[in-house]
């Protein structure tokens, strides 16, 4: 194995991991709906691109992808307010939506876009995340979960920090120096 990146401390979950977890979420969502139902998936910009890029692919049932935007708060920090950068291409009513998210840490963008959605009269609203950090106080539901995570700053498979390490095909823990000295 090709040694680490020095602003990385471990890796979390390795490509294996990720590709056996992406193969089980495809199949319990493709399972989830009747045969004929189309999904429309929504995947939010940019963390999410290529965990949904994997996903869709083995999901069996027909569907349509899209993307939402929203704002993230500073370079790399945590968010505070969330705000629509994006919105999908169409309307979503009387459609079975899932909306495809990198990682769940407040819950804070989660939940806005869950509610978001919700007012415009979906057939059906699900969420599906890669990785949660472990909280008590969530409030937004998820029906699909990749993998429960510690609450440190995780970089790959989608996710950065300030845009890097964003392509890795793992998911790594980030030394906390490197995030402390700017936040
Ligand atoms: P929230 O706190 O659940 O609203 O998470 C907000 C956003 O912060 C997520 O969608 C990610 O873009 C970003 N984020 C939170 N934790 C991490 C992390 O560990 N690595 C990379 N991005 C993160
Ligand atoms: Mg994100």
């Amino acid at each position: 194995m090709s040694t680490l990146h020095p602003e990385l401390a471990r890796i979390l979950l390795s490509e294996a991991d990720i590709q056996a977890r992406v193969n089980e979420l495809a199949a319990a969502i493709s399972s989830a709906y009747a045969p004929d139902d189309h999904l429309y998936l929504v995947g939010i910009l940019k963390g999410a691109f290529i965990f949904l890029a994997d996903l869709a692919r083995r999901i069996t049932l027909p569907h349509t992808v899209d993307f939402m935007a929203v704002s993230s708060y500073g370079k790399g920090a945590r968010s505070g307010e969330v705000r629509l950068v994006m919105d999908v291409r169409e309307p979503i009513e009387g459609k079975h939506v899932i909306i495809v998210e990198d990682i769940v840490d407040s819950g804070q963008t989660l939940s806005y876009l869950y509610k978001t959605l919700a007012s415009r009269g979906p057939a059906s609203l699900r969420t599906c995340t890669f990785v949660r950090k472990e909280r008590d106080n969530l409030e937004v539901p998820v029906h699909y979960l990749g993998f429960n995570i510690p609450d440190v700053w995780v970089v790959g498979y989608g996710l950065d920090y300030a845009d890097k390490h964003r392509t890795l095909p793992y998911i790594a823990e980030l030394k906390p120096e490197v995030y402390q000295q700017k936040v």
